[in-house]
């Protein structure tokens, strides 16, 4: 078994460790059996999820006076208000207290959605995060942000709501097909532009054993993008400003994801062609050295995303638009000033994003 790192996250509601390493769910085996002991615990969790690693997390579990399995749906359709009352009536009738337990054991979807139901339940009970997917180990399972959609938009009813432990367990990636690593690791090359050259290079170096998924390789590389996430998290943990620049590549990204209809693009995938874009504005703008902006370009072209299907520039500059009336803080452009270094810009023409965008629909990889 290879070392366990422990970062830490300190945010307004106290202090959250994150264990990160293959092999991590074991060796936080007595801490679980201590924060369990004589309680009722909720494991919210995929049917594929408890098929595939359900054992080993209910090895760690005997020390609990009751526990319930509360099964959910995989993706976005766990983020839902009538699952979330299902889950809250289930704890309730199974006898659920102020001090039970939950866990969320599970991709992103379901960290956010249990999260929320947690940080409602009785006004607010512990839970833990297990995440099973790369992606939500190196995003969405840390930060605190938890919540569920609304048919007039994503995570738009939610709270902070850290949880007791972050456990990245590398190992559990094992059974992730190769789609599902590539576009966790968008996210990891994502924090690599935005806070950290030493991971982007470790990326350029290691890119193919990072694709091929494997849990040893992707230790060091997972606690590397976390502990960049937990440097911004920290200095804004409400996203205020800062927090912001976590979205570089989701501007164009989500506009895609909506265009496309959630299927023909893997987030992560819709985060790259979202990346690539920012690149190429902010090159536009001589806001970007070329050889970062050539490098960043090689590196994403290495991890061989599916190809931008046929959208309409149309329709995402009018995607984008209403994403602008929608959010609170309008629509920003996170672009890249250097390895390390990206910047919020609050507005763009909307003329200058639609000259820049038409080329790139047609070869995005040319800049
Ligand atoms: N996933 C972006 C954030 O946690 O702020």
């Amino acid at each position: 078994m290879s070392a366990i790192t422990t970062l830490s996250l300190r945010h307004p509601q106290g202090d959250t460790p994150i264990h990160v390493g293959a092999g991590a769910l074991a060796a936080c085996r007595p801490d679980l059996a201590a924060w369990i002991e004589g309680r009722t615990v909720f494991i919210v969790a995929p049917a594929r999820v408890r098929e595939l690693h359900g054992e080993q997390l209910e090895e760690t579990l005997a020390a609990a006076a009751h526990r319930h399995c509360l099964e959910v749906p995989d993706g976005e359709e766990a983020k839902e208000l009538r699952v979330a009352e299902r889950l809250w009536a289930e704890m309730l009738t199974s006898g659920g207290k102020r001090d039970s337990r939950v866990i969320a054991f599970g991709g992103g979807s379901v960290g956010d959605l249990t999260g929320f139901v947690a940080g409602c339940f009785l006004r607010g009970v512990e839970f833990l995060q297990v995440p099973t997917t790369l992606l939500a180990q190196v995003d969405a399972a840390v930060g605190g942000k938890t919540g569920i959609n609304q048919p007039a938009g994503k995570n738009t009813i939610g709270l902070f709501h850290h949880p007791w432990k972050v456990v990245a367990d590398t190992e559990l990636l094992g059974t992730l097909p190769a789609p599902e690593i590539r576009s966790g690791l968008m996210e990891v090359l994502k924090m690599g532009i935005l806070s950290s050259p030493k991971l982007f290079t470790r990326l350029e170096d290691g890119l193919e054993d990072l694709l091929a998924g494997d849990p040893q390789a992707l230790a060091p590389a997972v606690a590397a993008a976390i502990q960049g996430k937990i440097d911004i998290v920290e200095r804004d943990p409400t996203e205020k400003g800062e927090r912001r620049l976590l979205n570089l590549g989701h501007t164009l990204g989500h506009a895609l994801e909506t265009a496309l209809g959630y299927r023909a693009l893997r987030h992560g995938e819709a985060v790259a062609y979202g990346t690539l874009f920012a690149t190429r504005l902010a090159l536009r703008r001589g806001q970007l050295d070329p050889v970062i902006a050539d490098r960043i370009g090689g590196l994403i072209g290495r991890f061989r995303l599916p190809e931008l299907p046929a959208v309409a520039t149309r329709d995402l500059i009018e995607i984008m638009a209403r994403d602008k009336k929608a959010r609170e803080s309008g629509l920003s452009w996170i672009l890249p000033r250097g390895l390390g270094e990206c910047e919020i810009v609050a507005d763009i023409a909307e003329s200058e994003v639609l000259q820049a965008l038409e080329p790139f629909l047609t070869d995005p990889f040319v800049g």
